[in-house]
Order: C-alpha cells, then structure tokens, then sequence
C-alpha cells in the first residue's frame, strides 16, 4: 500500500478554474469576463509576441533552451545595475519559492508569512516538510512588528508578499527597516514583489539597497502581471552570489523555456507597455473606486491590479451570481471579494451585473 507522507497529506491542492470555453458551454453564456487571476487586461507587449514569432519561425523546438538564461540575465543586470551572478530564472517566480524552500528548508523548520497572502508559500513550505507559522494582518497589511516577534531560533525564512495579494496593501521602507533591524542575520527574507511595477506609493521599499546591505535578502519579480506573460510562464530572484548559487544546485538545467525568455527579454525592453498598462491601471482604479463608493461598499487602497473590497453579506452567493452573470470574481473569505482591474467594457459589466446581484441577494 503506497503511503503518502503525512505533511504531503495534509495540503489541500490548489483548484484550477475550468477553461474558460468549458465555463461558458456550463453556463450557456458567451463573452464571460475574468476578473479573478490579476492579469494584466491589456495583455503582452507587442514587441514580446513578435519576438515569440521570430523565434518559433527560427525553427528552433528541437534544442533545449539556454539553460543559463545568459541573454535575459544581461538585459536583468543593466536594468538593475546588479552583476548577472545575483540572478536566478524560474519557470514563473512560483518555481523560485520552490528553489528557496527545498534549498533552505530541512524538517521541522519554519517560515514566517503573514495569514492572509500568497497561498503558495505555505503549499510550498508544508511540501518541504516546515511549517509555516502565520502572523495575523493588522488593519489588512502585513504586521512587520508581529513578523519580526514571531521569528524564533528554528525560523529559516520570512515572506513578506509586498503589494500583498489578496489585500492590495503594501508596507512602507520605514516598516520594513525597522523589521530587518530586528531579524538575525541568517533569517532569509523573501520580498514579493510580483506587482511592484503597479506601486504607486513614493515610500515603498528599496529592496534592491536593502539586499547589498544584507545578503540573505531575496527579491522575487515576475513577466507574469504588468508585463503580460503568465501562459510563459517566466520570473526570477534578486539575491547574493551565494544563495544563487545554493538554489542552482536544486535548479533543474533548464527550467526556464526559450519562448519565455525571448518573449521576457523584449517585454523587458518595452517601457511604452508598461507605461500603458499602469495607465490603464490607474483609470481602472478609479471607476472601480466610484462604483464601490455608488453602491457604499468597503473597498481598501491598492498598490496593485487588483481590488479587495466588502461586499456586507457572505461574499460566497455573491461570487456565484456573478459567475452565473459571466463575470468572474474571487471570493477570497466572509465578506471579502477581490476583483482585477480590467479594462474599461470589462468594469461597465461589473457596474452592470454587480448592483442588480447585490439588490437580488438583499431581498
Ligand atoms: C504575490 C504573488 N507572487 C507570485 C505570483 C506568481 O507569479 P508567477 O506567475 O511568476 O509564478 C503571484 C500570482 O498571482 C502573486 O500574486
């Protein structure tokens, strides 16, 4: 009888939405709006598609990719003015959660993460065999104060998801030294900053200073949101040489594919993209504002591409009205439902759908 270890156990999977051609066959409906996995509306930079077409037209399936990713870690390097050596590719920033916690994590170690965040890094955590001990948010936004206490001498790494996913809330550079100032030296920080391009806020934190100050600091990016790619899927870490090189050691050779990294390296290179989607971003915002304020629904300020707001009632039946509407939502707990800032056809249909369904719910 095959025997599933206990920690492998007791993760409950992650569930993938259908397809969305199946969702729309259930529903008998055409044109659904997906508004639950913060993408960026406005999709890929052109110069990234046309750069996955040349490649495919070089015919070149047949080899494997370049396994040290040498272009995209150069193009990385004089964006960030950090030797090609501080870098690490993933197919997707998830897989470099992967790296750090089967690189750093033995049994019975643990991790420090907030309690409403990225779900990954307790799946991630718990497969390696830690234990993820959470620390509750205070007013939504990471406890950098509670995070620091609750660090103890069996805690190999802290997470510290930076917009926050589900909440949109951010910590200012001033939390964020006062919390390092607190943690030993050998407690690894992760910083999450796969929505950081959307950040408004003028006091978000350097992390890249914070890193040439502190070695065991990561800094996780993706091309997954503003930059349009997450079908690629293609991120990477920001570290020392040598927790770079402590990860290459798990690292499969070649993880990140060739399309990703030529579509990455144009991505990378299109700041008018960039510039239009955080525009879009920003409008979005705003229309998504008004409409919560119409309808007198508690919404928090994001720094990301997404929205978490209340809706006053169990966000459960309301999620699934709108789902039988052909918008689809996240319900992320109670009355918290988190919604994507998508394009200005796709926001008209949420101010369509989501008053009627709230009135319907309410009577
Ligand atoms: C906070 C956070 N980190 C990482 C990711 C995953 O990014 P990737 O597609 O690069 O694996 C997401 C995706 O939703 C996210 O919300």
């Amino acid at each position: 009888m095959l025997q599933i270890p206990d920690h492998i156990a007791s993760i409950t999977p992650y569930q993938p939405g259908k397809p969305m051609a199946e969702l729309e066959r259930e529903l008998g409906l055409t044109g659904v709006i997906k508004l639950a996995s913060n993408e960026n509306p406005v999709g890929p930079s052109p110069k990234a598609v046309a750069a996955l077409r040349r490649a495919l037209d070089a015919g070149q399936l047949n080899r494997y990719p370049d396994g040290g990713g040498y272009y995209l870690k150069q193009a990385l390097s004089a964006r960030w003015g950090l030797p090609e050596n501080q870098f690490i590719l993933g197919n997707g920033s998830n897989e470099i959660i992967e790296f750090l916690c089967r690189t750093f994590l033995q049994p019975g170690d643990e991790v420090v993460a907030a309690d409403l965040t990225f779900v990954v890094y307790k799946l991630i955590t718990t497969a390696a065999g830690g234990t993820l001990k959470t620390v509750p948010l205070k007013n939504h936004t990471h406890d950098l104060d509670a995070m620091a206490e609750a660090v103890g001498p069996r805690t190999k790494m802290v997470f510290v998801c930076n917009p926050n996913n589900p909440t949109g809330t951010y910590n200012s550079e001033a939390q964020v030294q006062r919390m390092l100032a607190r943690l030993p030296d050998d407690v690894i920080v992760v910083f999450d900053e796969a929505y950081a391009e959307y950040v408004q806020a003028t006091d978000y934190p350097d992390t890249l200073a914070m890193l040439a100050a502190r070695p065991n600091t990561v800094i996780l990016r993706t091309f997954s949101k503003v930059y349009g790619l997450p079908a690629l899927r293609i991120g990477y870490g920001m570290t020392s040489p040598e927790l770079v090189d402590a990860m290459n050691r798990v690292r499969q050779p070649f993880n990140a594919n060739d399309l990703a990294q030529e579509a990455a390296l144009a991505a990378l290179a299109d700041d008018d993209h960039v510039t239009h989607s955080i525009q879009v971003n920003e409008e979005g915002k705003r229309t998504l504002a008004e409409l919560f304020d119409s309808l007198s629904l508690n919404y928090l300020p994001t720094q990301a591409n997404f929205i978490y707001f209340n809706v006053g009632m169990d966000g459960g039946p309301v999620f699934q009205e709108c789902l039988k509407q052909g918008l689809i939502l996240r319900h992320i707990h109670g009355d918290w439902i988190r919604v994507t800032v998508g394009l200005p056809h796709e926001l008209a249909r949420l101010a369509q759908v989501l008053p009627d369904v709230l009135r319907l719910l309410r009577s």
